[in-house]
C-alpha cells in the first residue's frame, strides 16, 4: 500500500483520454486500487481517478460517509467503477461547488446533470448499474470526466464563482 503524489492541473497526463481496463482481478489492478484508496483517504477526498496518480486507465473510486460538516452532501457508497458509461436521464443541469485534489485550494461552481445512470464494472468484473441523482450524480460525473482529460474548471461557465476556498469562505471537501 502506498500514498501516491496527486498530479496537479497542467500535468499532460491529466489531459489524456485514459485506456479501458481489459483484465480484472489482476494483482496489478488490485495494487492500483489499494494505492488509490490509500491516497484518497490520506487526502480526505470524495473520489479519485487513476490518472490523478499517474495511471492512465479508466478506473475511478468514490465514496462519502455522512459528515455533519457537509449536511447537504449526502452519503455515497464506497465504489470502484471501471470502464464507466454515463447516461444523463434529464437535460437539467444544476450548478454547485466542486473541488478537486488536482486543483488544490480552489473551488468553483460547476454545472452537472441532476440525474444519471452509470454502468461499469467493479475490480472483479462484476457489473455495476445504478441510477442516481444529486450529489452522488455530481461526484460520478466529476470523477469520470478525469478519464477523458477534463478537469472541472473547464466546465465552469461563470468565473465569478471560481477561486480559492479560503477567500470564498466555503468549506467543501476536495474531490
Ligand atoms: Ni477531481
Amino acid at each position: 500500500m502506498a500514498i501516491k503524489p496527486v498530479l496537479r492541473m497542467g500535468h499532460p497526463l491529466l489531459r489524456q483520454v485514459a485506456a479501458p481496463v481489459d483484465r480484472f482481478n489482476t494483482p496489478e489492478l488490485m495494487s492500483l486500487l489499494e494505492d488509490m484508496f490509500d491516497t484518497m483517504a490520506h487526502l480526505d477526498g470524495a473520489g479519485l481517478a487513476a490518472p490523478q496518480i499517474g495511471v492512465s486507465l479508466r478506473v475511478v473510486i468514490f465514496g462519502v460517509k455522512h459528515n455533519p460538516r457537509y449536511p447537504d452532501a449526502g452519503e455515497v457508497p464506497l465504489t470502484v467503477l471501471i470502464n464507466p458509461i454515463i447516461t444523463p436521464l434529464t437535460d437539467e443541469l444544476e450548478e454547485d461547488w466542486e473541488g478537486c485534489l488536482s486543483v488544490p485550494g480552489l473551488r468553483g461552481r460547476v454545472p452537472r446533470y441532476t440525474a444519471i445512470r452509470y454502468q461499469g464494472k467493479d475490480e472483479h468484473g462484476n457489473t455495476i448499474d445504478r441510477t442516481v441523482s444529486g450529489f452522488h450524480a455530481r461526484v460520478v460525473q466529476h470523477e469520470c470526466d478525469h478519464l477523458d482529460g477534463v478537469l472541472y474548471p473547464m466546465r465552469i461557465r461563470d468565473f465569478n464563482s471560481f477561486g480559492f476556498s479560503q477567500e470564498l469562505g466555503i468549506n467543501t471537501p476536495d474531490d
